[in-house]
């Protein structure tokens, strides 16, 4: 009889429901990872805050925001006087991307199948915590929660929208802040980093 076809995509052996984060093939990620971070904070959290994916620090000690990202979103939630304790902080993707430069190892965006791939985590601690009001850092983490590949983060940015029982707040990812060259520009956008965080607070009271 005729052969049998099967697709390139369904010949590779994904599992659907993965059980753990090191054990996931929704996505290739994993295969040349660290290990998977998963997010971190308390379970009642009002406020959640969705990052792009691990960079090569939290790749390595397996936490979210512990590099020079983290670091500038720690001071960010000093000025908004937020701890960091109280709020449930997660990514868009939970698996590090990236490509080798020498020695070191280059973030990669994400690929949207990627993150649509890794959306099954997310909506596992979405359902879980339940946040009144979800912070995006970034581009990757907008589109990921409103599951909307082409929406813009320049057209939304700053505004609270709501999305089902939920506020998105988006704003810019910190890692953006730290490459702004202009001191200035760069002041500013960590101040509105610091503005839609304290309006993360206001909503979620
Ligand atoms: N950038 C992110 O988006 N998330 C992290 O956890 C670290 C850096």
């Amino acid at each position: 009889g005729a052969p049998i076809r099967v697709s390139a995509a369904r010949a590779m052996p994904v599992r659907e429901a993965p059980r753990t984060l090191d054990t996931c093939t929704r996505c290739e990620l994993g295969r040349h990872a660290t290990q998977g971070v998963a997010g971190i904070g308390p379970r009642n959290a009002s406020i959640m805050l969705v990052g792009e994916q691990p960079g090569d620090q939290e790749d390595l000690q397996g936490t979210v925001f512990v590099g020079p990202a983290g670091q500038l979103l720690n001071q960010a939630l000093e000025a908004a006087t937020l701890s960091r304790d109280a709020i449930y902080l997660t990514n868009a993707v939970k698996h590090f991307k990236w490509e080798p430069r020498g020695k070191r190892r280059l973030h990669k965006t994400p690929a949207q199948q990627e993150v649509d791939a890794c959306r099954y985590w997310l909506e596992q601690e979405l359902t879980e915590v339940a946040p009144k009001v979800i912070v995006t850092l970034g581009a990757t983490a907008l589109r990921s929660v409103l599951n909307h590949a082409r929406i813009k983060l320049q057209d939304q940015r700053g505004r609270p929208l709501r999305h089902g029982d939920t506020w998105v707040i988006p704003t810019w990812h910190p890692a953006y802040v730290l490459r702004v060259p202009d001191p200035r520009a760069r002041t500013d956008a960590l101040a509105d980093i610091v503005a839609a965080l304290r309006q993360a607070q206001a909503l979620s009271e």
